[in-house]
């Protein structure tokens, strides 16, 4: 008996055997369909990057949880955590000759150190859109747009999920309309990311706290009162006054109702508590959650109009999204709209016996060539237990190669569903042209 162990697989990975793997494949493609059908083409980039790129601007939680170590020439490298300072690079090195706006998308695998927890991995597949050289709302809406459209697509509708959205600038505006100063919105940002999970008197706490947003009593408060108002119609009267609130309640409505004219209006809400962890955001943010709110974001993005300029030097605006495979396949799996994993193959070939194992591979070869796929027994193996492993391939049909049928020029196809069954010329079967630019191998 071997007394290795089994070596385990790292804590917050995952195997894919080709059942999940048939999932991550379906939201794959459904990513990509959706991708292009709204004019967006496909990027990627290495999955090792510099550590600065992201300890330059992605904000503390996520540099905290980077993969990274000393490669073996010096640098300080890190796993990509998320995709958005690759696409800023990327873009920096050439977008100066390319026409805009940008619309780019991509699905690469990315890699945090996560503390364990439902719907949050150590690496996982996100699809991220993003449009870039366009600053209006409108461009937001039609990025919203894609990811709703791709949720739709794998089946999930305005019943199942909602889009949270905000803008960044509305909350400013809010928050200095209250005493907060502007140099410290951004710890602010990061404490009311926090107001939906930890309770009230912990946010106060942190809002108070020196080492951290470092408010007055009063003015956390009031900070926190600004809650106690969730509509849109309800801010602008209560800080019709404030400077900048009218204007940024106006662009929320334009973006609602782009979003309504796109056919998405019942999936959005506006909801001010959205802030987004990312240090990068500028201006509309949002999330999306399944509607009962069960389930860790789906999907995550906003507009960045800084940081194409900080990480590439390219002075763009952007706007952009990520839509994890993780929480997506566990909402899907609890609504059963997982379908059942099936192996299909179009042909299974049964040789009665060795002598026609022969006919069997150039009758594979041939049907192959044609685009088919088609298995075969690799030995001698009985009827009986090729049948079996027909069902088990799941072929369409079998193709049984029998003796007395050969002789007579024939084979005969059974179709698996059917059961019907019916006899085919060997010449048919065995003429196919051969794939392009290969010449004949072997017999002829
Ligand atoms: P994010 O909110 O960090 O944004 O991630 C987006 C989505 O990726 C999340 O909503 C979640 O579905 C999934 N996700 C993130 N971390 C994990 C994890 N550890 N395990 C499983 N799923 C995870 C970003 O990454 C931004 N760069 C998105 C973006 C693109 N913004 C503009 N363009």
């Amino acid at each position: 008996m071997s007394t290795q162990k089994t070596l385990a697989r790292l804590p917050g990975f995952r195997d894919f055997p080709p059942e999940d793997l048939a999932l991550r494949a379906r939201l794959f493609d459904a990513w990509r369909r959706v991708s292009r059908r709204y004019g967006f083409v496909e990027y990627d980039g290495p999955p090792l990057e510099p550590l600065e790129l992201y300890t330059r601007k992605s904000g503390e939680e996520i540099v905290e949880q980077l993969y990274t170590f000393e490669d073996k020439g010096g640098r300080q490298v890190a796993l990509r955590p998320e995709m958005t300072p690759s696409l800023a690079r990327v873009l920096g090195e050439r977008s100066r000759a390319m026409p805009k706006p940008i619309r780019w998308f991509s699905v690469p695998q990315l890699f945090r150190y996560e503390r364990h927890q439902r719907g949050r991995l150590r690496e996982h597949f996100q699809w991220n859109v993003d449009l870039v050289g366009e600053d209006g709302v409108e461009a937001d809406a039609e990025v919203l747009a894609v990811a709703l459209d791709g949720l739709r697509e794998v089946g999930l509708g305005s019943e199942d999920i909602r889009a949270r959205v905000s803008d960044r600038r509305l909350l400013a505006a809010l928050l200095k309309s209250v005493g907060l100063p502007e140099e410290r919105l951004e710890a602010a940002y990061a404490v009311i990311d926090k107001i939906e999970r930890e309770p009230e008197e912990r946010i106060l706490e942190r809002l108070s706290d020196p080492e951290d947003v470092g408010l007055d009593d009063a003015t956390a408060r009031r900070v926190l009162e600004i809650f106690d108002t969730p509509t849109l119609e309800g801010i602008e009267e209560r800080f019709a006054q404030a400077e900048g609130v009218a204007e940024r309640v106006e662009e929320m409505r334009r973006f609602l109702g782009s979003l309504h004219d796109l056919g998405f209006g019942d999936c959005v809400d506006f909801d001010l508590t959205i802030v987004r962890g990312l240090a990068y955001y500028t201006g509309i943010v949002f999330e999306v959650f399944d509607r009962q709110g069960e389930f860790r974001a789906i999907c995550g993005g906003g507009r960045y109009d800084d940081l194409l300029d900080r990480i590439g030097g390219a002075g763009l605006s952007a706007v952009g999204f990520g839509m994890g495979d993780v929480v997506l396949g566990e909402l899907l799996r609890e609504r059963g709209a997982v379908p059942e994993y099936r192996p299909e193959v179009d042909f299974f070939i049964v040789p009665i016996g060795v002598e026609q194992l022969p006919l069997a591979r150039r009758v594979a070869r041939a049907q192959r060539n044609r685009g088919l796929s088609v298995v075969y027994p690799l030995r001698k193996q009985s009827v009986r237990k090729s049948f079996s492993a027909a069902a088990s391939e799941g072929a369409r049909e079998v193709l049984v190669l029998g003796p007395d049928e050969v002789e007579q020029g024939v084979a005969l196809l059974r179709d698996m569903a059917s059961g019907e069954e019916r006899n085919v010329e060997l010449a048919r079967l065995l003429e196919v042209p051969e794939p392009a630019g290969k010449a004949p191998v072997g017999e002829g």
